[in-house]
């Protein structure tokens, strides 16, 4: 596997390459960050893969600083998973000088859920796409479903800038009892392993209510949060969407997503499912 730190580097070895897949991360790699790229593989020659740990996203209060980099595991991984480029650039070569000019997402889309209690995340990851994608010039790029908003906020961004980019949402990868992979599960004590799938169980059990012809979210929601309290987690939002623009679901709607953010302990899970 090829590891660029530079942006010269990069565009040289893309200039050899044919169709490119791109698949963005901040490292710490786990199952799902690993099943994107072996699905990335079918949608191109040449799989580039990027871990950066991207500055801009972070809050104030976040944690940047003690993100997990893990590169020299990260790297073997995906070498086993058959990447063959990886763009894993330093702070100075992607931000040589702060970064003065920002994507800003569609008000709608950051002013509720993750970018209502995240102030500036999805500009800052906006931002950071965009310019992988301009270093990179993928033909296609994959995401998570894990990060639905993000993937809405990037898509509605491709669309809107008409970029010459197709991108792609996976299904979340789940361990066996079914929490959703995440570089901050490394965060959770061995009990607060234990306890965390109760998330996910709680967004399951909303959904098979609804898949029954429920439809009174409010109440179904209440009822999760109430029980996820009560089991010492602090919830920031559960909630029964609208899968197009996250906008609050009406009892007509069909196509719906139930999405989940809460703290266990010191650290921040979300999860969510489509219905
Ligand atoms: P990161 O959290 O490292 O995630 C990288 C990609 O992996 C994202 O598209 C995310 O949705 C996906 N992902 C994470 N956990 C997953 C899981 N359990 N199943 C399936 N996909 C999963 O998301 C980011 O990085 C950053 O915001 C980034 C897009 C790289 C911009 O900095």
């Amino acid at each position: 596997m090829q590891i660029h730190t530079t942006i010269p580097s990069l565009r040289a070895a893309r200039a050899q390459a044919g169709r490119v897949a791109l698949v963005p991360t901040m490292g710490n790699l786990h199952d799902g960050h690993i099943t994107l790229m072996r699905e990335a593989a079918r949608h191109a020659d040449t799989v580039v893969a990027s871990i950066f740990v991207n500055r801009l996203q972070f809050g104030p209060s976040e944690d940047f600083a003690k993100y997990p980099r893990t590169l020299e595991a990260d790297s073997a991984r995906l070498e086993a998973a058959g990447v063959t480029h990886l763009f894993a650039p330093t702070e100075a070569a992607m931000y040589p000088q702060p970064q003065r000019y920002h994507v800003d997402p569609a008000p709608e889309h950051v002013s509720i859920l993750e970018g209502a209690l995240r102030p500036g995340h999805f500009r800052g990851v906006a931002t950071v796409v965009l310019k992988l994608f301009n270093i990179v010039a993928p033909d296609v790029a994959l995401f998570g479903k894990k990060d639905y908003q993000q993937f809405i906020v990037l898509q509605n961004m491709a669309q809107d800038l008409a970029l010459p980019i197709e991108l792609i949402a996976h299904d979340t990868v789940r361990a066996a009892d079914g929490l959703a992979f995440s570089s901050r599960n490394g965060y959770l004590s061995a009990t607060e392993r234990l306890e965390a799938p109760r998330l996910y169980q709680q967004l399951s059990a909303i959904a098979n209510a609804i898949r029954k012809g429920a439809r009174h979210y409010a109440e179904l929601e209440a009822a999760a949060i109430a029980e996820l309290t009560r089991h010492g987690w602090q919830p920031d939002y559960l909630t029964v969407r609208r899968r197009a623009d996250l906008q609050i679901a009406e009892k007509t709607d069909e196509a719906l997503v139930v999405l989940a953010a809460a703290r266990l302990g010191n650290t921040r899970l979300i999860d969510n499912l489509e219905i």
